[in-house]
Protein backbone atom coordinates (compact mmCIF):
# COMPACT_ATOMS: atom_id res chain seq x y z
CA UNK A 1 0.00 0.00 0.00
CA UNK A 2 1.35 3.52 -1.04
CA UNK A 3 2.13 5.03 2.71
CA UNK A 4 1.66 8.82 0.67
CA UNK A 5 -1.74 8.29 0.12
CA UNK A 6 -2.96 11.18 0.84
CA UNK A 7 -0.03 14.02 -0.08
CA UNK A 8 0.14 12.13 -3.58
CA UNK A 9 -3.21 13.52 -4.41
CA UNK A 10 -1.09 17.18 -5.04
CA UNK A 11 2.37 15.53 -5.37
CA UNK A 12 1.27 13.18 -8.29
CA UNK A 13 -0.97 15.58 -10.18
CA UNK A 14 0.02 17.23 -13.13
CA UNK A 15 -2.42 19.65 -13.08
CA UNK A 16 -1.53 20.77 -9.78
CA UNK A 17 1.76 22.65 -10.98
CA UNK A 18 1.73 25.31 -7.64
CA UNK A 19 1.30 22.59 -5.10
CA UNK A 20 4.50 21.29 -5.95
CA UNK A 21 5.93 24.53 -6.83
CA UNK A 22 5.69 25.57 -3.45
CA UNK A 23 6.89 21.90 -1.43
CA UNK A 24 9.94 22.73 -3.66
CA UNK A 25 10.14 26.36 -3.01
CA UNK A 26 9.94 25.85 0.97
CA UNK A 27 13.19 23.44 0.23
CA UNK A 28 11.44 19.96 -0.31
CA UNK A 29 13.83 18.10 -2.67
CA UNK A 30 11.93 17.40 -5.55
CA UNK A 31 13.14 13.46 -5.29
CA UNK A 32 11.21 13.40 -1.73
CA UNK A 33 7.71 14.73 -3.31
CA UNK A 34 6.91 10.71 -3.11
CA UNK A 35 8.07 10.41 0.47
CA UNK A 36 5.14 10.59 3.04
CA UNK A 37 4.06 13.81 4.43
CA UNK A 38 4.04 14.13 8.12
CA UNK A 39 2.77 17.25 10.17
CA UNK A 40 4.07 17.68 13.11
CA UNK A 41 2.32 20.39 15.01
CA UNK A 42 3.96 21.33 18.64
CA UNK A 43 1.69 23.98 20.95
CA UNK A 44 5.16 25.48 21.75
CA UNK A 45 5.17 28.71 22.73
CA UNK A 46 7.60 30.81 25.31
CA UNK A 47 5.74 31.80 28.71
CA UNK A 48 4.86 28.85 30.04
CA UNK A 49 6.76 26.11 31.49
CA UNK A 50 4.41 23.43 29.51
CA UNK A 51 5.17 24.84 26.34
CA UNK A 52 8.51 26.75 26.56
CA UNK A 53 10.33 23.21 25.37
CA UNK A 54 7.87 21.84 23.00
CA UNK A 55 9.13 22.92 19.81
CA UNK A 56 12.56 21.85 20.81
CA UNK A 57 10.82 18.17 20.83
CA UNK A 58 9.01 18.69 17.42
CA UNK A 59 12.94 19.08 16.43
CA UNK A 60 13.85 15.84 17.06
CA UNK A 61 10.72 14.01 15.99
CA UNK A 62 10.93 15.94 12.94
CA UNK A 63 14.57 14.56 12.95
CA UNK A 64 13.13 10.84 13.86
CA UNK A 65 10.37 11.10 10.68
CA UNK A 66 13.26 12.40 8.10
CA UNK A 67 15.21 9.35 9.55
CA UNK A 68 12.56 7.31 8.17
CA UNK A 69 12.74 8.36 5.09
CA UNK A 70 9.70 10.61 5.46
CA UNK A 71 9.50 14.09 5.31
CA UNK A 72 9.11 15.49 8.44
CA UNK A 73 6.56 19.50 8.43
CA UNK A 74 6.60 21.03 11.39
CA UNK A 75 3.52 23.75 12.34
CA UNK A 76 2.51 24.99 15.30
CA UNK A 77 -0.79 25.93 17.17
CA UNK A 78 -1.67 27.54 19.65
CA UNK A 79 -1.91 27.06 23.58
CA UNK A 80 -3.45 28.81 26.79
CA UNK A 81 -1.87 28.11 30.58
CA UNK A 82 -4.29 27.07 32.78
CA UNK A 83 -1.77 28.20 35.41
CA UNK A 84 -0.97 31.66 33.95
CA UNK A 85 -4.93 32.39 33.66
CA UNK A 86 -6.76 30.62 36.55
CA UNK A 87 -7.93 33.20 38.67
CA UNK A 88 -8.16 36.17 36.02
CA UNK A 89 -10.41 36.35 33.25
CA UNK A 90 -8.30 35.01 30.93
CA UNK A 91 -9.20 31.74 32.09
CA UNK A 92 -12.63 32.29 29.81
CA UNK A 93 -9.95 31.13 26.41
CA UNK A 94 -8.61 28.17 28.27
CA UNK A 95 -11.64 25.49 27.15
CA UNK A 96 -11.97 27.51 24.45
CA UNK A 97 -8.51 26.93 23.45
CA UNK A 98 -8.95 23.02 23.17
CA UNK A 99 -11.58 23.85 20.27
CA UNK A 100 -8.94 26.11 18.23
CA UNK A 101 -6.28 23.50 18.72
CA UNK A 102 -8.56 20.88 17.39
CA UNK A 103 -9.97 23.07 14.69
CA UNK A 104 -6.58 24.44 13.73
CA UNK A 105 -4.97 21.18 13.74
CA UNK A 106 -7.70 19.18 11.55
CA UNK A 107 -7.58 22.31 9.38
CA UNK A 108 -3.68 22.36 8.50
CA UNK A 109 -3.21 18.24 8.21
CA UNK A 110 -6.56 18.40 6.12
CA UNK A 111 -5.83 21.45 4.03
CA UNK A 112 -2.06 20.11 3.33
CA UNK A 113 -3.26 16.27 3.16
CA UNK A 114 -0.53 14.87 5.65
CA UNK A 115 -0.48 11.52 5.60
CA UNK A 116 0.20 11.17 8.94
CA UNK A 117 0.29 13.69 12.21
CA UNK A 118 2.03 13.76 15.34
CA UNK A 119 1.38 16.78 18.05
CA UNK A 120 3.53 17.74 20.58
CA UNK A 121 1.56 19.20 23.41
CA UNK A 122 1.87 20.09 26.78
CA UNK A 123 -0.53 22.17 29.07
CA UNK A 124 -4.21 20.87 29.78
CA UNK A 125 -5.90 21.51 26.54
CA UNK A 126 -3.41 20.92 24.40
CA UNK A 127 -4.14 17.03 24.44
CA UNK A 128 -7.40 17.10 23.87
CA UNK A 129 -7.23 19.85 21.43
CA UNK A 130 -5.01 16.74 19.42
CA UNK A 131 -6.95 13.90 20.28
CA UNK A 132 -9.97 15.62 18.80
CA UNK A 133 -8.04 16.69 15.71
CA UNK A 134 -6.56 12.72 15.27
CA UNK A 135 -9.80 11.23 16.22
CA UNK A 136 -11.34 13.40 13.21
CA UNK A 137 -8.48 13.05 10.66
CA UNK A 138 -8.34 9.82 11.25
CA UNK A 139 -5.33 9.06 9.89
CA UNK A 140 -1.94 7.36 11.16
CA UNK A 141 -1.14 9.92 14.22
CA UNK A 142 0.89 9.48 17.44
CA UNK A 143 0.77 12.18 20.54
CA UNK A 144 3.98 13.19 22.25
CA UNK A 145 3.29 14.51 25.77
CA UNK A 146 6.00 17.44 27.01
CA UNK A 147 5.95 15.84 30.07
CA UNK A 148 5.86 16.64 33.98
CA UNK A 149 7.71 19.16 35.70
CA UNK A 150 9.95 18.57 38.54
CA UNK A 151 8.98 19.66 41.88
CA UNK A 152 10.26 22.67 43.60
CA UNK A 153 11.49 23.46 46.91
CA UNK A 154 11.69 26.30 49.62
CA UNK A 155 12.83 25.91 53.05
CA UNK A 156 12.18 22.24 52.96
CA UNK A 157 8.55 22.44 51.73
CA UNK A 158 8.28 20.52 48.68
CA UNK A 159 6.32 22.93 45.55
CA UNK A 160 4.43 22.75 43.09
CA UNK A 161 1.87 25.08 40.87
CA UNK A 162 -0.94 25.01 43.58
CA UNK A 163 1.18 25.95 46.47
CA UNK A 164 1.65 29.52 45.31
CA UNK A 165 -2.25 29.33 45.62
CA UNK A 166 -2.56 28.01 48.82
CA UNK A 167 0.40 30.33 49.85
CA UNK A 168 -1.69 32.67 48.74
CA UNK A 169 -4.90 32.23 51.28
CA UNK A 170 -2.32 31.24 53.61
CA UNK A 171 -0.96 35.51 53.37
CA UNK A 172 -4.50 36.44 53.79
CA UNK A 173 -4.98 34.43 57.28
CA UNK A 174 -1.74 35.92 58.19
CA UNK A 175 -0.11 32.24 58.36
CA UNK A 176 2.97 33.50 56.60
CA UNK A 177 5.02 36.34 55.92
CA UNK A 178 5.78 38.27 52.39
CA UNK A 179 8.80 37.08 51.81
CA UNK A 180 7.98 33.69 52.30
CA UNK A 181 5.08 34.30 49.98
CA UNK A 182 7.48 35.29 47.51
CA UNK A 183 9.91 32.46 47.94
CA UNK A 184 7.27 29.98 47.01
CA UNK A 185 6.66 31.82 44.10
CA UNK A 186 10.18 32.03 43.16
CA UNK A 187 10.80 28.28 43.38
CA UNK A 188 7.31 26.55 42.68
CA UNK A 189 8.30 26.10 38.97
CA UNK A 190 11.67 25.31 38.44
CA UNK A 191 11.74 24.65 34.55
CA UNK A 192 10.06 22.67 31.44
CA UNK A 193 7.10 20.83 32.11
CA UNK A 194 3.14 20.26 32.61
CA UNK A 195 1.71 20.98 36.17
CA UNK A 196 3.56 18.56 38.49
CA UNK A 197 0.67 17.08 40.36
CA UNK A 198 -2.36 14.87 39.02
CA UNK A 199 -3.86 17.42 37.73
CA UNK A 200 -5.48 17.91 34.55
CA UNK A 201 -2.42 17.62 32.20
CA UNK A 202 -0.98 14.57 33.77
CA UNK A 203 -4.85 12.81 34.20
CA UNK A 204 -5.05 13.31 30.21
CA UNK A 205 -1.52 12.29 29.78
CA UNK A 206 -2.14 9.16 31.59
CA UNK A 207 -5.14 8.55 30.04
CA UNK A 208 -4.27 8.81 26.87
CA UNK A 209 -1.59 6.66 27.14
CA UNK A 210 -4.05 4.65 28.42
CA UNK A 211 -5.96 4.96 25.38
CA UNK A 212 -3.22 3.39 23.35
CA UNK A 213 -2.49 6.84 21.54
CA UNK A 214 1.33 7.87 23.38
CA UNK A 215 4.22 5.62 23.62
CA UNK A 216 4.43 3.38 26.54
CA UNK A 217 6.43 5.77 29.44
CA UNK A 218 4.96 9.14 28.06
CA UNK A 219 2.69 10.50 30.43
CA UNK A 220 5.45 9.70 33.13
CA UNK A 221 8.97 10.49 31.47
CA UNK A 222 9.63 14.08 32.89
CA UNK A 223 9.97 17.00 30.62
CA UNK A 224 13.80 17.71 30.94
CA UNK A 225 14.64 13.70 31.18
CA UNK A 226 16.69 12.22 28.51
CA UNK A 227 13.47 9.43 27.87
CA UNK A 228 11.25 12.30 26.79
CA UNK A 229 13.73 13.37 24.13
CA UNK A 230 14.59 9.59 23.28
CA UNK A 231 10.69 9.35 22.61
CA UNK A 232 10.16 12.08 20.30
CA UNK A 233 13.30 11.03 18.46
CA UNK A 234 11.87 7.43 18.05
CA UNK A 235 8.42 8.83 17.10
CA UNK A 236 9.11 8.80 13.59
CA UNK A 237 9.49 5.07 13.37
CA UNK A 238 6.37 4.45 15.45
CA UNK A 239 4.58 6.57 12.64
CA UNK A 240 6.56 4.76 9.75
CA UNK A 241 4.77 1.60 11.18
CA UNK A 242 1.70 2.97 11.95
CA UNK A 243 1.57 4.02 7.97
CA UNK A 244 2.91 0.80 6.70
CA UNK A 245 -0.03 -1.19 8.99
CA UNK A 246 -2.76 1.52 8.40
CA UNK A 247 -3.07 1.91 11.88
CA UNK A 248 -5.51 5.03 12.55
CA UNK A 249 -6.83 6.73 15.83
CA UNK A 250 -10.19 5.06 15.18
CA UNK A 251 -8.61 1.81 15.05
CA UNK A 252 -7.03 2.33 18.58
CA UNK A 253 -9.88 4.88 19.74
CA UNK A 254 -12.72 2.09 20.82
CA UNK A 255 -15.17 2.01 23.33
CA UNK A 256 -12.76 -0.54 25.48
CA UNK A 257 -9.93 2.05 25.12
CA UNK A 258 -12.22 5.11 27.14
CA UNK A 259 -13.48 2.39 29.86
CA UNK A 260 -9.46 1.58 29.99
CA UNK A 261 -8.54 5.19 30.31
CA UNK A 262 -11.45 5.43 32.99
CA UNK A 263 -10.38 2.79 35.07
CA UNK A 264 -6.34 4.22 35.26
CA UNK A 265 -8.08 8.12 35.90
CA UNK A 266 -10.05 6.60 38.54
CA UNK A 267 -6.97 4.50 39.69
CA UNK A 268 -4.67 7.63 40.07
CA UNK A 269 -7.51 10.11 41.58
CA UNK A 270 -7.19 12.22 38.27
CA UNK A 271 -8.93 15.39 37.26
CA UNK A 272 -13.05 16.05 36.71
CA UNK A 273 -11.84 17.78 33.28
CA UNK A 274 -10.83 14.55 31.93
CA UNK A 275 -14.94 13.67 32.19
CA UNK A 276 -15.25 17.13 29.63
CA UNK A 277 -12.41 16.41 27.47
CA UNK A 278 -13.05 12.07 27.42
CA UNK A 279 -16.15 12.43 26.28
CA UNK A 280 -15.24 15.56 23.61
CA UNK A 281 -12.55 12.84 22.06
CA UNK A 282 -14.82 9.89 22.26
CA UNK A 283 -17.21 12.10 20.05
CA UNK A 284 -14.61 12.42 17.52
CA UNK A 285 -14.01 9.52 17.28
CA UNK A 286 -17.41 8.53 16.83
CA UNK A 287 -17.52 6.62 20.25
CA UNK A 288 -20.90 6.93 22.65
CA UNK A 289 -19.31 8.08 25.73
CA UNK A 290 -21.18 9.69 28.75
CA UNK A 291 -20.94 10.56 32.27
CA UNK A 292 -23.04 7.79 33.25
CA UNK A 293 -19.92 5.58 31.76
CA UNK A 294 -17.83 7.26 34.43
CA UNK A 295 -20.33 6.59 37.30
CA UNK A 296 -20.27 3.01 36.00
CA UNK A 297 -16.54 2.97 36.64
CA UNK A 298 -16.58 4.57 39.56
CA UNK A 299 -18.42 2.07 40.97
CA UNK A 300 -16.39 -0.44 40.42
CA UNK A 301 -12.64 0.79 40.36
CA UNK A 302 -11.30 2.05 43.64
CA UNK A 303 -8.33 5.07 43.74
CA UNK A 304 -5.39 3.96 44.62
CA UNK A 305 -2.50 6.30 43.87
CA UNK A 306 -1.56 8.63 46.42
CA UNK A 307 -1.09 11.80 44.21
CA UNK A 308 -1.29 15.26 44.61
CA UNK A 309 -3.83 17.50 44.87
CA UNK A 310 -5.08 15.30 47.77
CA UNK A 311 -2.61 13.05 48.35
CA UNK A 312 1.24 12.99 48.58
CA UNK A 313 3.39 12.32 45.75
CA UNK A 314 4.00 13.97 42.41
CA UNK A 315 3.81 12.38 38.81
CA UNK A 316 8.07 12.28 38.84
CA UNK A 317 7.51 10.30 42.05
CA UNK A 318 5.38 7.63 40.00
CA UNK A 319 8.39 8.27 37.18
CA UNK A 320 11.00 7.30 39.56
CA UNK A 321 9.05 4.09 40.48
CA UNK A 322 7.98 2.68 36.95
CA UNK A 323 5.60 5.35 35.40
CA UNK A 324 2.16 4.59 34.35
CA UNK A 325 3.04 1.20 32.45
CA UNK A 326 3.77 0.03 35.45
CA UNK A 327 0.79 1.31 37.01
CA UNK A 328 -1.19 -0.16 33.54
CA UNK A 329 0.75 -3.97 34.60
CA UNK A 330 -0.86 -4.09 38.01
CA UNK A 331 -3.81 -3.07 36.98
CA UNK A 332 -3.65 -5.43 34.06
CA UNK A 333 -2.59 -8.23 36.46
CA UNK A 334 -5.44 -7.39 38.25
CA UNK A 335 -8.29 -8.05 35.64
CA UNK A 336 -8.90 -4.10 35.69
CA UNK A 337 -7.43 -2.83 32.25
CA UNK A 338 -8.23 -4.58 29.63
CA UNK A 339 -5.08 -5.66 27.46
CA UNK A 340 -5.35 -7.17 23.82
CA UNK A 341 -6.32 -3.35 22.34
CA UNK A 342 -4.49 -1.94 19.95
CA UNK A 343 -2.06 0.93 20.23
CA UNK A 344 0.41 3.52 18.84
CA UNK A 345 3.81 0.83 19.15
CA UNK A 346 1.40 -1.68 16.36
CA UNK A 347 1.44 -3.71 19.48
CA UNK A 348 -1.68 -4.25 21.78
CA UNK A 349 -1.39 -2.79 25.49
CA UNK A 350 -0.34 -6.28 26.92
CA UNK A 351 2.16 -7.35 24.36
CA UNK A 352 3.76 -3.61 25.29
CA UNK A 353 3.81 -4.78 28.89
CA UNK A 354 5.51 -8.22 29.01
CA UNK A 355 8.82 -7.03 30.22
CA UNK A 356 7.29 -4.28 32.54
CA UNK A 357 7.14 -4.78 36.30
CA UNK A 358 4.00 -4.41 38.48
CA UNK A 359 4.29 -1.84 41.54
CA UNK A 360 4.75 -4.12 44.50
CA UNK A 361 4.78 -3.04 48.52
CA UNK A 362 8.20 -1.83 47.91
CA UNK A 363 6.61 1.58 47.94
CA UNK A 364 3.87 3.48 49.13
CA UNK A 365 2.49 5.73 46.47
CA UNK A 366 -0.33 2.66 45.16
CA UNK A 367 -1.68 1.23 47.33
CA UNK A 368 -2.82 -2.64 47.11
CA UNK A 369 -6.72 -3.06 45.84
CA UNK A 370 -6.84 -4.50 49.18
CA UNK A 371 -6.00 -1.42 51.09
CA UNK A 372 -7.27 1.26 48.46
CA UNK A 373 -7.68 5.22 49.44
CA UNK A 374 -11.26 5.06 48.33
CA UNK A 375 -12.78 2.22 47.86
CA UNK A 376 -15.17 3.55 44.81
CA UNK A 377 -14.07 6.10 42.23
CA UNK A 378 -13.57 9.76 43.43
CA UNK A 379 -15.36 11.20 40.21
CA UNK A 380 -19.07 10.98 41.59
CA UNK A 381 -21.90 12.22 39.01
CA UNK A 382 -24.96 13.59 40.87
CA UNK A 383 -28.23 14.72 39.87
CA UNK A 384 -30.77 16.22 41.16
CA UNK A 385 -33.13 19.84 41.65
CA UNK A 386 -29.60 21.81 41.40
CA UNK A 387 -28.20 19.36 38.10
CA UNK A 388 -31.05 18.03 36.13
CA UNK A 389 -28.78 16.86 33.47
CA UNK A 390 -25.96 16.13 35.86
CA UNK A 391 -22.70 17.53 37.76
CA UNK A 392 -19.52 16.29 39.11
CA UNK A 393 -18.12 15.63 42.12
CA UNK A 394 -14.96 15.03 43.04
CA UNK A 395 -15.10 13.51 46.51
CA UNK A 396 -11.25 11.94 47.46
CA UNK A 397 -13.22 10.35 50.81
CA UNK A 398 -11.28 12.80 52.76
CA UNK A 399 -13.78 15.93 53.13
CA UNK A 400 -16.91 13.18 53.80
CA UNK A 401 -19.65 12.40 51.81
CA UNK A 402 -22.24 14.64 52.76
CA UNK A 403 -22.25 18.12 53.15
CA UNK A 404 -25.28 20.28 54.38
CA UNK A 405 -25.77 23.82 55.14
CA UNK A 406 -27.25 27.32 53.87
CA UNK A 407 -25.96 28.66 50.33
CA UNK A 408 -23.94 31.95 49.97
CA UNK A 409 -24.36 33.26 45.84
CA UNK A 410 -21.51 34.37 44.19
CA UNK A 411 -22.96 35.44 40.24
CA UNK A 412 -19.00 35.49 39.05
CA UNK A 413 -15.69 33.81 40.81
CA UNK A 414 -14.36 37.58 41.18
CA UNK A 415 -17.26 38.17 43.39
CA UNK A 416 -16.42 34.75 45.28
CA UNK A 417 -12.88 36.19 45.25
CA UNK A 418 -13.56 39.95 46.61
CA UNK A 419 -16.00 38.06 49.30
CA UNK A 420 -12.82 35.27 50.49
CA UNK A 421 -10.68 38.49 50.46
CA UNK A 422 -13.69 40.22 53.14
CA UNK A 423 -13.91 37.05 55.10
CA UNK A 424 -17.73 36.74 53.94
CA UNK A 425 -17.20 32.85 53.02
CA UNK A 426 -18.45 30.99 57.49
CA UNK A 427 -17.75 27.49 58.11
CA UNK A 428 -20.87 25.21 57.32
CA UNK A 429 -21.87 27.64 54.22
CA UNK A 430 -22.54 25.88 50.54
CA UNK A 431 -20.65 28.47 48.71
CA UNK A 432 -22.24 29.00 44.98
CA UNK A 433 -20.42 30.61 41.77
CA UNK A 434 -22.47 30.70 39.01
CA UNK A 435 -22.90 32.05 36.17
CA UNK A 436 -19.46 30.27 34.82
CA UNK A 437 -20.27 27.94 32.74
CA UNK A 438 -19.67 27.38 28.87
CA UNK A 439 -21.87 29.95 28.04
CA UNK A 440 -22.06 32.16 31.23
CA UNK A 441 -17.86 32.43 31.74
CA UNK A 442 -17.68 32.10 28.63
CA UNK A 443 -15.63 28.98 28.54
CA UNK A 444 -16.15 27.24 32.00
CA UNK A 445 -13.70 28.99 33.97
CA UNK A 446 -11.58 26.63 36.64
CA UNK A 447 -12.16 27.92 39.80
CA UNK A 448 -8.40 26.99 41.66
CA UNK A 449 -7.72 30.51 42.92
CA UNK A 450 -10.95 30.51 44.79
CA UNK A 451 -10.92 26.67 45.61
CA UNK A 452 -7.40 27.22 46.95
CA UNK A 453 -7.86 30.58 48.93
CA UNK A 454 -10.64 28.26 50.90
CA UNK A 455 -8.14 26.30 51.45
CA UNK A 456 -4.93 28.31 52.35
CA UNK A 457 -7.65 30.38 54.93
CA UNK A 458 -8.12 27.09 56.49
CA UNK A 459 -11.79 26.65 55.36
CA UNK A 460 -11.23 23.63 53.19
CA UNK A 461 -13.20 21.18 55.29
CA UNK A 462 -15.49 23.15 56.62
CA UNK A 463 -17.41 24.72 53.33
CA UNK A 464 -18.62 22.78 50.09
CA UNK A 465 -18.38 24.34 46.81
CA UNK A 466 -21.16 24.37 43.53
CA UNK A 467 -20.18 25.60 40.53
CA UNK A 468 -21.57 25.25 37.00
CA UNK A 469 -17.82 25.89 36.17
CA UNK A 470 -14.85 23.78 36.05
CA UNK A 471 -12.27 23.08 38.78
CA UNK A 472 -9.01 22.79 37.90
CA UNK A 473 -7.13 19.42 38.54
CA UNK A 474 -5.50 20.83 41.51
CA UNK A 475 -8.35 21.58 43.26
CA UNK A 476 -9.10 19.67 46.30
CA UNK A 477 -11.89 19.83 49.14
CA UNK A 478 -15.75 18.79 48.87
CA UNK A 479 -16.26 20.46 45.30
CA UNK A 480 -19.04 20.04 43.20
CA UNK A 481 -18.77 21.53 39.03
CA UNK A 482 -19.82 21.11 35.86
CA UNK A 483 -23.90 21.82 37.03
CA UNK A 484 -26.13 21.19 33.80
CA UNK A 485 -27.71 23.05 32.69
CA UNK A 486 -25.75 25.82 33.62
CA UNK A 487 -27.31 29.41 35.09
CA UNK A 488 -26.92 30.84 32.13
CA UNK A 489 -29.14 28.76 30.33
CA UNK A 490 -31.72 28.71 33.01
CA UNK A 491 -30.84 25.89 35.48
CA UNK A 492 -31.96 26.06 39.08
CA UNK A 493 -28.69 26.76 39.91
CA UNK A 494 -29.80 30.59 39.04
CA UNK A 495 -32.75 30.55 41.25
CA UNK A 496 -30.68 29.64 44.58
CA UNK A 497 -30.74 32.73 46.85
CA UNK A 498 -28.33 32.92 50.19
CA UNK A 499 -29.54 31.15 53.17
CA UNK A 500 -31.48 28.85 50.89
CA UNK A 501 -30.65 25.09 52.45
CA UNK A 502 -28.50 22.45 50.36
CA UNK A 503 -27.85 19.21 50.42
CA UNK A 504 -25.10 17.34 48.94
CA UNK A 505 -24.65 13.43 49.36
CA UNK A 506 -22.00 11.71 47.24
CA UNK A 507 -23.38 8.29 48.75
CA UNK A 508 -26.95 8.79 47.09
CA UNK A 509 -25.20 10.74 44.19
CA UNK A 510 -28.06 13.41 45.04
CA UNK A 511 -27.51 17.31 44.66
CA UNK A 512 -31.12 19.62 45.80
CA UNK A 513 -31.63 22.71 47.12
CA UNK A 514 -34.40 22.79 49.78
CA UNK A 515 -37.04 25.06 48.07
CA UNK A 516 -40.08 24.13 47.38
CA UNK A 517 -41.42 23.41 43.76
CA UNK A 518 -44.08 26.19 44.20
CA UNK A 519 -41.49 28.92 45.04
CA UNK A 520 -38.79 27.86 42.52
CA UNK A 521 -41.79 28.21 39.62
CA UNK A 522 -42.19 32.28 41.21
CA UNK A 523 -38.30 32.21 41.03
CA UNK A 524 -38.38 31.18 37.85
CA UNK A 525 -40.86 32.90 36.25
CA UNK A 526 -39.12 36.60 36.85
CA UNK A 527 -35.39 34.79 36.09
CA UNK A 528 -34.27 36.95 33.11
CA UNK A 529 -30.84 35.55 30.97
CA UNK A 530 -28.16 38.11 31.45
CA UNK A 531 -26.38 39.78 28.93
CA UNK A 532 -23.55 37.72 27.45
CA UNK A 533 -20.53 38.42 29.30
CA UNK A 534 -18.57 39.15 25.59
CA UNK A 535 -19.85 41.52 22.57
CA UNK A 536 -17.73 39.66 19.65
CA UNK A 537 -15.00 37.58 18.78
CA UNK A 538 -14.16 33.99 19.61
CA UNK A 539 -15.77 34.20 22.96
CA UNK A 540 -18.92 34.76 21.36
CA UNK A 541 -18.55 32.16 18.42
CA UNK A 542 -18.19 29.84 21.38
CA UNK A 543 -21.33 31.15 23.53
CA UNK A 544 -22.99 30.53 19.84
CA UNK A 545 -22.07 26.83 19.65
CA UNK A 546 -20.80 25.09 23.18
CA UNK A 547 -22.91 22.29 23.89
CA UNK A 548 -23.45 21.99 27.66
CA UNK A 549 -20.88 20.01 29.93
CA UNK A 550 -22.94 17.00 29.71
CA UNK A 551 -21.54 16.71 26.45
CA UNK A 552 -18.48 17.69 26.91
CA UNK A 553 -18.54 21.12 25.81
CA UNK A 554 -17.89 20.37 21.96
CA UNK A 555 -18.73 22.60 19.36
CA UNK A 556 -19.92 20.36 16.75
CA UNK A 557 -22.37 18.45 18.46
CA UNK A 558 -25.39 18.94 15.72
CA UNK A 559 -23.25 16.23 13.35
CA UNK A 560 -25.26 13.36 14.86
CA UNK A 561 -24.33 11.82 12.19
CA UNK A 562 -20.83 11.84 12.08
CA UNK A 563 -21.13 10.26 15.32
CA UNK A 564 -22.18 6.96 13.79
CA UNK A 565 -20.41 7.27 10.95
CA UNK A 566 -16.95 5.67 12.45
CA UNK A 567 -15.96 4.52 8.48
CA UNK A 568 -16.22 8.07 7.44
CA UNK A 569 -13.61 10.82 8.33
CA UNK A 570 -15.25 13.95 8.93
CA UNK A 571 -12.33 16.10 7.18
CA UNK A 572 -11.30 15.49 3.76
CA UNK A 573 -10.45 11.88 4.35
FE1 LIG B 1 0.02 23.74 31.97
FE2 LIG B 1 -0.82 23.28 34.48
S1 LIG B 1 -0.58 25.20 33.46
S2 LIG B 1 -0.31 21.84 32.95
Amino acid sequence: MALNKYSSIYTKDDSLPASQAMLIGSGIPEADLRKPFVGICSTGFEGNTCNMHLNGLADAVKMGVQANGMVGLRFNTIGVSDGITNGNAGMRFSLVSRELIADSIEAMAGAHYYDAVATVVGCDKNMPGALIAMARLNRPSLMVYGGTIKGGEYKGQKLNIVSCFEAYGKKLNGAISDEDYRGIIRNACPGPGACGGMYTANTMAAAIETLGMSLPFSSSSTAVSAEKNQEALDTGAYILQLLDKDIKPRDILVREAFENALVMITVLGGSTNAVLHLIAIAHAAGVKLTMEDFQEVSNRVPVLADLKPSGKYLMEDLSALGGVPAVQKTLLEAGLLKGDLMTVTGKTMAENLVDVKPLGEEQDLLRPLSNPIKADGHIQILYGNLATKGAVAKISGKEGLRFEGPAIVFNSEEDLNEGITLGKIQAGQVVVIRYVGPKGGPGMPEMLKPTSAIMGAGLGDKVALITDGRFSGGTHGFVIGHVCPEAYDGGTIALVEDGDWIVLDASTNTMDVQVDEAELALRRSQWQRPKPNVQGGVLLKYIRTVSDASHGCITDLQEEAYVNARETSPSLA
